[in-house]
């Protein structure tokens, strides 16, 4: 077991009596409406909010108390939150069961900073791939990187998935205002050949540019979509195997698979091992970032990060936003049993956001065992889903209002828009605020009837209310608050695992079905009739799908 984590015993004691205190206070709280706790204390819209480092957080209109946040903090600090903490800032292996560090906080440290991984500072590596992106993305967006026919590069295709597709595209979306709009970016990760046939289809071979983006560079669907590109490209240039060098980059750790593809390893741009995928978004896996909104803008985004991390690793506990927003989401989670967490961004350029979260969240924190390999003894990572505003109102909205589970909701809003046409953005505002409102003051059945219901369409029409959310509010969405934002939800996605005492960097949850298709994919494409040895549900669809494939 790595020195940094505290002895199973230590913790498992002080778990339970932390643990316990918040189990009997829950009893009280539940009990207690919205409604009345806004009453009680006429500030509390003031009192419960938090601004650092730009964001504003309103956590008022959550369900708790001043004595449930300082039970929670307590429970924080008992569960060796502060330790934890710097553990992961000082380079120690917190991601156990890989024996690896988790340095995404080292992606956006100053220049002059010093973090150790086996007693070397990985820090000058990092700007020094910071550097080789610039001087890259610069001469793509000046046209002084031609392409094979001596074209300039009009078309950046980003190859890759999971954290090497989802960064990327939710950060090229949410920037897309900062981008050079005569450049066109397109993001292919699915294995399914659609999304690189429609990816592609309106491409010049010769003014397109691939960025292969792969951690590993063995994943099914990245190499499966990189050799097709190459073949499509190939066959737009005459079949020259030189132009490889002029149309192909990658972003990965492994130089060798790099080399084997046929990319000169000079067009490699490297990250390592003490990145995570889903944490990646602010290293070279950020390449097409780069191109698409510059270097400038990029180190804006990355100093954004920088101010939450740290924010994250200075700030007591509750006046610590992370902290805070992984207390709540714990919270909710293993006391009121709320089994989601809707993200709803009232920001169109923040459309993908919901789905980057869902890998940073899910993927971190979808674990059943402890960091010591025991069952865990409570419920993990919530479902984290959602839309931008305010489509969702019209959708899924009304389950939230007036369903029977508890959906705790984060609505992200910033003041001035990026497009100001007439009266929109107050419109959009008014209703993040509306939303808010509804959701935590509800209608009562009286409020109804007083309105000339008639009774027996009252029940129809009240709203319960008491449905909890957080409010947070940013001045303009920026690269830098983008950085800001990202951050926040990757230490709330830590705190959460902190408290849990599960390893929120590890994935083994994907191997599985990876290692299964594998062994399907031959029994598919093998023209003699195979063996199967599957359950019979999985031998009859297999047999079904050849037969029907074969009769076509
Ligand atoms: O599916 C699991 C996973 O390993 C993710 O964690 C990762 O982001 C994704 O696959 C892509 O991996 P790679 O960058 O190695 O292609």
């Amino acid at each position: 077991m790595a020195a940094h984590v505290q002895p199973l015993t230590k913790r498992r004691a002080t778990k339970r009596s932390a643990w316990s205190a918040l189990t009997s206070h829950y009893k009280t709280v539940s009990k207690l409406h919205l409604r009345q706790l806004f009453a009680d204390d006429p500030k509390r819209g003031e009192r419960m909010a938090l601004e650092a480092v730009g964001l504003y957080l309103d956590y008022s209109k959550n369900r708790v108390t001043d004595e449930t946040l300082k039970l929670l903090v307590q429970l924080a600090e008992e569960l060796g939150l502060r330790e934890r903490i710097d553990a992961m800032f000082s380079g120690q292996k917190i991601n156990i069961t890989e024996k690896r560090a988790v340095l995404h906080i080292a992606l956006r440290a100053p220049k002059d900073a010093s973090i150790l991984v086996d007693g070397k500072n990985v820090v000058p590596e990092v700007h020094s791939v910071l550097d080789k992106m610039a001087d890259f993305s610069n001469r793509v967006r000046s046209g002084a990187w031609k392409g094979h026919t001596g074209k300039q590069i009009r078309n950046v295709v980003n190859i890759g998935i999971g954290g090497s597709d989802l960064g990327p595209v939710m950060a090229y979306e949410a920037l897309k205002h900062y981008s050079d709009r005569d450049m066109t970016f397109r993001f292919v990760s699915n294995v399914d050949g659609t999304d690189f046939a429609e990816a592609v289809q309106d491409l010049d071979p010769a003014e397109t540019l691939f960025i292969i983006s792969s951690k590993t560079f063995t994943t099914l669907e990245t190499m499966t979509n990189a050799h097709t590109a190459r073949s499509w490209s190939l066959a737009g240039l005459g079949n020259d195997e030189t132009s490889v060098a002029k149309h192909f980059v990658a972003v990965s750790t492994n130089a060798a698979e790099v080399a084997k593809f046929g990319i000169d390893t000079a067009n490699m741009f490297e990250f390592w091992d003490w990145v995570g995928g889903r944490y990646s978004m602010d290293s070279a896996i950020g390449l097409s970032t780069m191109v698409a909104i510059g270097p400038e803008n990029f180190r804006s985004m990355l100093n954004g990060f920088h101010q939450m991390d740290e924010h994250f690793r200075t700030a007591p506990f509750e006046a610590n936003l992370p902290v805070l927003m992984g207390l709540l989401a714990v919270w909710y989670n293993d006391f009121f049993g709320a089994q989601t967490v809707a993200v709803l961004p009232y920001e169109q350029y923040l459309k993908r956001f919901p789905a980057y979260l869902q890998q940073l969240t899910m993927e971190s924190n979808g674990k059943h065992v402890t960091l010591g390999g025991k069952e865990v003894s409570r419920d993990t990572g919530p479902i984290y889903w959602g839309e931008p505003g305010t489509n969702g109102q019209h959708s899924f909205y009304q389950l939230i209002h007036q369903g029977t589970r508890l959906i705790p909701c984060d609505f992200i809003a910033f003041v001035k828009p990026l497009n100001p046409l007439g009266r929109h953005h107050d419109l959009l505002l008014a209703n993040v605020f509306a939303q808010t409102e509804a959701l935590a003051f509800g209608k009562t059945p009286e409020q109804v009837k007083a309105e000339g219901t008639p009774d027996w369409l009252v029940p129809h029409r009240v709203f319960e209310g008491d449905r909890p959310t957080n409010t947070i509010l940013a001045e303009q969405l920026t690269p830098e608050s983008l950085g800001k934002l990202v951050a926040l939800y990757e230490h709330s996605v830590f705190t959460q695992g902190v408290l849990w005492d599960i390893d929120s960097f590890d994935q083994w949850g994907v191997e599985l079905g990876k290692v299964l298709a594998q062994r399907i994919v031959p029994e598919i494409e093998d023209n003699a009739e195979p063996l199967l040895k599957h359950d019979s549900s999985t031998n009859s669809l297999i047999r079904r799908y050849r037969k029907l494939k074969q009769a076509q």
